[in-house]
Formats: C-alpha cells, sequence, structure tokens
C-alpha cells in the first residue's frame, strides 16, 4: 500500500504522544507499524474532537478516562473463531500427534484479543483429548479484551462463521455442542475455560513467564515494527521448550527476523514453525 506523506510536524507531534503515553500509562506503542497507527490516532483525535496530536496529548495527561476509550482506538480485536479454518486443521492433523508425546502441555495464546483464538485451541484440544493435560495462557495488553475473553459470550450473528470455520477445521464434533443461546449471545461452556489463565501481558514491554510447547500468537505482530517484531519473536523464542511449536497469523512470517535460526518451517504454508532442538539463537546473538 502507498502511504499518504506525512507532514513532519505530525510525526514529532506523534512521537511525542507515545512517549506521553508511555511515561504516563506505562503502555509502549512506540515500536508499531507507523502508518496504521497513524490513522487509528487520526481517528480517536475526530472522536474526541481533538484539533492536533498534541491536543490530544494534552488530555490525555489530564484525563485517565479517557485513555482507556483510546485503547480501543490503539488495540483491534478483529477476530473469528476458528479463523482461517486451514492452519486450525494444519495443528489438528500436523502438531497434535507431537503434542501428544508431552505428559503435560502449556498453551501460551499471545494477543488473545476477545478470546476467539483461545475458545478455538480449547474445543480443538477437547476433541484431540489433550485438553486435561493442558494449561492455556492467554495474553492481551487489552483489559477489556481480556474481561470479554473470559467471559466468552460472542454475538449470535458471528455463530454461523464461526460454525463453518469449525467444520472446515476437521471439527469433531458440532459448534452448538459448546455453547448456549442465552443474554442474546452465544455464551460458551465455562467447562472450556477451566484450565485457562487470563493475564494483562505485553510483548512489547514484558518477558517470558512459562515454559510451554505451543505459542499460538496470530495477527499481532503486523501491528509491530520489524525490531518490536523481533523482540515479540524472541520471546516466543525463550518460552518455548525444544521441539515446540510457534504459529503465527496468514500475513506472518519469521523469516527475515533474527530469531528464525532458532526455528524450522514445519509448515510454512500456515505459518506454522517449530523451535530447534539445538540451542536456540538468542535475538541480540
Ligand atoms: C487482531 S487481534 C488478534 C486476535 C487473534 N489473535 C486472531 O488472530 O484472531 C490483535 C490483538 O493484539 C493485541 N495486542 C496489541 N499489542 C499488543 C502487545 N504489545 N502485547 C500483547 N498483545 C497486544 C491487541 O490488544 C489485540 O487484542
Amino acid at each position: 500500500m502507498i502511504e499518504a506523506l506525512v507532514p513532519p510536524h505530525e510525526e514529532i507531534e506523534l512521537d511525542l504522544l507515545l512517549e506521553a503515553i508511555w511515561r504516563h500509562y506505562q503502555y509502549d506503542f512506540r515500536g508499531y507499524a507507523r502508518g496504521s497507527l497513524h490513522r487509528r490516532v487520526e481517528r480517536a483525535c475526530q472522536r474526541f474532537g481533538c484539533a492536533s496530536f498534541s491536543a490530544l496529548q494534552h488530555r490525555l495527561l489530564r484525563e485517565p478516562p479517557l485513555f482507556a476509550e483510546l485503547m480501543g482506538f490503539l488495540t483491534i480485536q478483529v477476530s473469528e473463531m476458528f479463523r482461517d479454518p486451514a492452519y486450525f486443521r494444519a495443528l489438528r492433523e500436523q502438531v497434535v500427534p507431537h503434542l501428544r508425546t508431552w505428559p503435560s502441555l502449556k498453551v501460551w495464546i499471545a494477543g488473545c484479543a476477545n478470546g476467539e483464538e483461545f475458545y478455538s485451541l480449547a474445543i480443538l484440544f477437547r476433541e484431540e483429548g489433550l485438553e486435561d493435560r493442558t494449561i492455556f495462557y492467554c495474553t492481551d495488553i487489552s483489559p477489556a479484551a481480556l474481561a470479554k475473553a473470559e467471559a466468552g459470550i460472542f454475538d449470535l450473528e458471528r455463530v454461523p462463521q464461526f460454525t463453518e470455520n469449525h467444520r472446515l477445521s476437521g471439527g469433531r464434533s458440532s459448534l452448538s455442542d459448546y455453547y448456549m443461546a442465552a443474554y442474546g449471545g452465544a455464551v460458551f461452556d465455562k467447562s472450556l475455560r477451566a484450565r485457562a489463565v487470563f493475564a494483562e501481558h505485553s510483548l512489547a514491554t514484558d518477558q517470558v513467564f512459562a515454559e510451554v510447547q505451543l505459542v499460538s500468537s496470530r495477527n499481532v505482530l503486523i501491528y509491530f515494527d520489524r525490531e518490536l517484531q523481533d523482540r515479540a519473536l524472541g520471546l516466543f523464542g525463550e518460552s518455548l521448550v525444544r521441539g515446540g511449536f510457534l504459529g503465527l497469523g496468514a500475513r506472518e512470517t519469521l523469516r527475515f527476523s533474527r530469531c528464525s535460526e532458532g526455528f524450522a518451517d514445519f509448515d510454512a504454508g500456515e505459518r506454522i514453525y517449530r523451535r530447534n532442538t539445538a540451542d536456540l539463537v538468542m535475538a541480540d546473538a
């Protein structure tokens, strides 16, 4: 895509705004891909009636509730259950046989948004008989998204798409086995969450917290610049046990990253990589 030329003063104002957010609220958006971030901040300015990024910065430093609203512009929660069904089919058919060889499993869903990716994996693991030995860590920087993920209620209009995706992913049962229609939504069975931990965690500022066999982090790196992508991929590499698996989104890749040497392609088409069994080459090596 050809990016429109941004006047230099706006670039400076955006830098200062991101610096102010970091210093005042400890959320670090400084390493996000610039073009889309710029557009999202512009939209926020329109919504809040701010004539410039500096005006938004001025208000943000004085009105903390505004920051919670701004988070809705800075983070994007677009998702679907079994999004890109071929990815989940590849996990089911190719990765699960390897996962079965570990007596206990930990799965990190980094950037879990409102929970669609987590519920997809929880259902897949139940269908494949792995649920009882698994702990799912679901992390995101957005507290609002995490609260929705924990509630597990999705609009009923979205369910036909979820159902079709589940079928295409090789689902062994009917998706309707896992939810009830209530409160105007599809309420997913709380037993799916019994083995899940939901926590705030930023790939920009936080560290690794567990040793896991699978990291699924889809459609998160696309919002980061190259350096921040390398940081996040470095965390995934540190977190994965040798022979563990990393799944990324359809438009994301490990190729070109400083961390790629620590991994081998497992299913390059579905962006699934496997951590080398030999020593990991660290991002800053
Ligand atoms: C488009 S959603 C991805 C949802 C889901 N993984 C999928 O592929 O359908 C991107 C998510 O990344 C989260 N995110 C953005 N920056 C992050 C960061 N620094 N650390 C962790 N999560 C982040 C956003 O809050 C958002 O929920």
